[in-house]
């Protein structure tokens, strides 16, 4: 297969870039590519940045050069969800942009206005392989992921997005890559860990705990796709 995998932050790429076999690096819009291999399939690993315009160039560059079969958006976020701790992995069943809130036309939180947007589902193929990867010492589930230009790190709106869209985890980047990838009708999945609980002491268990949350996202990711058939299509975006 044909993958590409996004990770906002190096600490985050730099997992990929441990494991794979590198072939070639490329430069383009500020990004490098770089294409690797990995349990057989073609990979390429990229840094997109912070962010959902980021996220979205970033995607849409990739799908425009290879021949996707898949995204792959992986990485760490703040838990929504009290049951989480610090590592748990979020497999997204779908994602939401949470920042998205056109009040006065009477729209829900996420919807986008003038299209059916709201939540971006993910691919069912993936995100079964991912729910079957495991890890041995942290949980893995699936849920929800809420997207935003924020970073979460306050007790009330932690409360208010979980209590509103049912949210998992909060990150900064899925959202943007779900709805690029439902464009371009390729599969997509996000795959979360757990570095901090979006409340007041969200900003010091980032610094803390973002290197074991790409260590355990980055693990399933890696294992999903050693569950893959290197020449498996998964048919069209979630369906
Ligand atoms: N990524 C990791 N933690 C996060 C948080 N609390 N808010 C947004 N993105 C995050």
């Amino acid at each position: 297969m044909s993958l590409a995998i996004i990770s906002a932050m190096d600490v985050e790429m730099e997992q990929y870039l441990e494991h794979c076999t590198l072939r070639a690096s490329t430069e383009r819009a500020g990004l490098t590519i770089h294409e690797a291999h990995w349990r057989g399939h073609d990979v390429a690993l990229v840094r997109s940045g912070v962010g959902k315009v980021n996220a979205a160039l970033c995607t849409q560059l990739l799908i425009d050069r290879y021949d996707l079969d898949a995204v792959l958006c992986t990485g760490s976020a703040g838990a929504l969800d009290p049951a989480l701790d610090i590592g748990d992995v979020v497999i997204a069943s779908d994602c939401v942009h949470h920042d998205v809130l056109v009040d006065f036309m009477g729209l829900p939180r996420g919807q986008i206005p003038f299209t059916d947007h709201r939540f971006f589902e993910t691919h069912p193929v993936l995100r079964r392989h991912a729910l079957e990867v495991g890890l041995t010492d942290h949980r893995v589930q699936a849920g929800r992921v809420l997207t935003g230009d924020t970073f979460v790190e306050d007790e009330s709106q932690r409360r208010r997005l979980r209590a509103e869209l049912d949210g998992a985890c909060v990150e900064m980047e899925g959202a943007a890559v779900g709805q690029v990838c439902a464009v371009n009708d390729v599969p997509y999945l996000v795959v979360r860990a757990v570095s901090d609980h979006a409340d007041g002491t969200s900003n010091l268990d980032f610094e803390t705990f973002l290197e074991e949350a790409a260590r355990s996202s980055s693990q399933i990711v890696l294992d999903l796709l050693d569950a893959l058939d290197t020449n498996e299509r998964l048919g069209s975006a979630g369906r």
